[in-house]
């Protein structure tokens, strides 16, 4: 078995995540190189979530019974744990939400509706970049329609990063926010955040950060990044679906305006007006993704129990055996940066001219996950003149041997398709 430095024990890892014992199509090893779509789920995770369900169900904030206070402790106990995964300054700064998605159309939804000196109107501008994911796009999109925004993104060079030489240009005087994503789903590029940011921070522009392929990968610190709100997801880290994280600095999360209405995030409510409940109450209206909170706690008790540093280790050794491995494979074109550098551990490859979806179903056919398509990240694929790709993306159980399997399986798609 191929050893590689800085690997985990994986033979370990494994055993907590049962699905990967699965067979496929009659009796194949399953290889899950699906990733960065979602991640599979240890036991210490299904445990929490059937635990809870069969001991502690009851609605949060509400109830002066003993199942609704220790729900509400289980709930409120998830966010101390975000709170500390991702170094907040305050744990009122954890926004519980449905998924990513929904975490960056509330920040894009706060400044839409804002007062000075955050409203996003026609003299202002917004900033993106051409490899974000569909989910910090349309909601830039909806917001550029309805104020008369100027919408503006940075461009890619051709091997996968993002082009700043006109930084100066793109974000200026009137840029009012910068939203772009930490590590591409589609690249895996890692984007330099501190320069990013300083333009940011010299023209006063708000930095909104997409961590949905970082959370799960790598240790994350919002103070470090300097950022003013970080969206990611649970599912993608060993947790749920169902649950998503905004952290947004405290003095923003109290001067900007809520997006949803509904109980939970009031103080008092009149017939003729309301007045809100302090962050982070204020933007989680209605009844909470309580189990799904508690099954994001259990992954970052499970995560940190491994450590991320050792993780991001892990995924570095098998991106670079990956990236190796892959480029050995003949007609195989890498779709962003073609190095295990500043990259993140999800490649996605085209193969000679066969169709990704047909890349896809033969790996498949060989018990080999992958996903193909555009990844929601359409713009990515126009720019490289592509219609879809081929994506692999690792995690902390994936092992050489995945690798080789997939390598095999693209030699047996080549040979299908002559
Ligand atoms: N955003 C997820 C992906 O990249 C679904 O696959």
């Amino acid at each position: 078995m191929t050893q590689l430095p800085g690997l985990l024990d994986t033979e370990a890892i494994r055993k907590d995540f049962p699905i990967l014992d699965r067979q496929v199509h009659d009796g194949r090893k399953l290889v899950y190189l699906d990733n960065a779509a979602t991640s599979q789920k240890p036991r210490q995770v299904l445990d929490a979530l059937g635990e809870y369900y069969e001991r502690y169900n009851a609605n949060v904030h509400r109830g002066v019974h003993v199942l609704a206070e220790e729900a509400t402790a289980l709930y409120e106990g998830a966010r101390d744990k975000v709170a500390e995964f991702v170094n907040a300054p305050s744990r009122d700064e954890v926004i519980f939400t449905k998924n990513a998605s929904e975490s960056l159309n509330l920040v894009a939804n706060m400044l839409g509706w804002a007062d000075e000196p955050y409203r996003v109107d026609h003299e202002t501008e917004i900033v993106i970049t051409e490899m974000e994911h569909h989910s910090n796009i349309v909601p830039w999109q909806l917001l550029a329609q309805r104020t008369g925004a100027k919408l503006k993104w940075f461009g890619l060079t051709d091997d996968g990063r993002l082009d700043l030489s006109n930084i100066d240009e793109i974000i200026t005087e009137k840029t009012k926010i910068v939203s772009f994503v930490l590590v591409s789903n589609i690249l895996g590029t890692v984007n330099p955040v501190e320069a990013i940011v300083r333009r940011a921070q010299e023209v006063g522009a708000l930095v909104c950060i997409d961590a949905s392929q970082a959370a799960p990968h790598m240790p994350l610190d919002v103070q470090a990044l300097q950022a003013d709100f970080v969206a990611f997801t649970g599912h993608k880290m060993c947790g749920p679906t169902g649950i998503g994280v905004l952290w947004g600095r405290q003095e923003l999360l109290e001067d900007l305006p809520p997006f949803l209405g509904g109980g939970e995030m009031i103080e008092t409510v009149s017939m003729s007006s309301s007045t809100y409940a302090p962050a982070p109450h204020k933007f989680e209206a209605g009844t909470p993704p309580i189990a799904q909170a508690v099954g994001l706690g259990a992954a970052i008790d499970y995560l940190s129990g491994i450590g991320m540093d050792k993780i991001l280790a892990h995924e570095h050794a098998i991106t670079e055996y990956a990236v190796k491995r892959l480029l050995e494979v003949p007609d195989l074109r890498i779709i962003g940066p073609a190095t295990a550098e500043d990259r993140g551990a999800a490649i996605s490859f085209t193969l000679g001219d066969i169709h990704p979806h047909d890349v896809g179903q033969v790996l498949d056919e060989q018990g080999i996950a992958v996903r193909v398509g555009h990844h929601c990240a359409r713009p990515v694929c126009l720019r490289y003149g592509i219609p879809a790709t081929t994506r692999a993306s690792f995690y902390l159980y994936s092992t050489p041997a995945d690798i080789d399997a997939l390598v095999d399986g693209l030699e047996h798609v080549r040979n299908f398709f002559g």
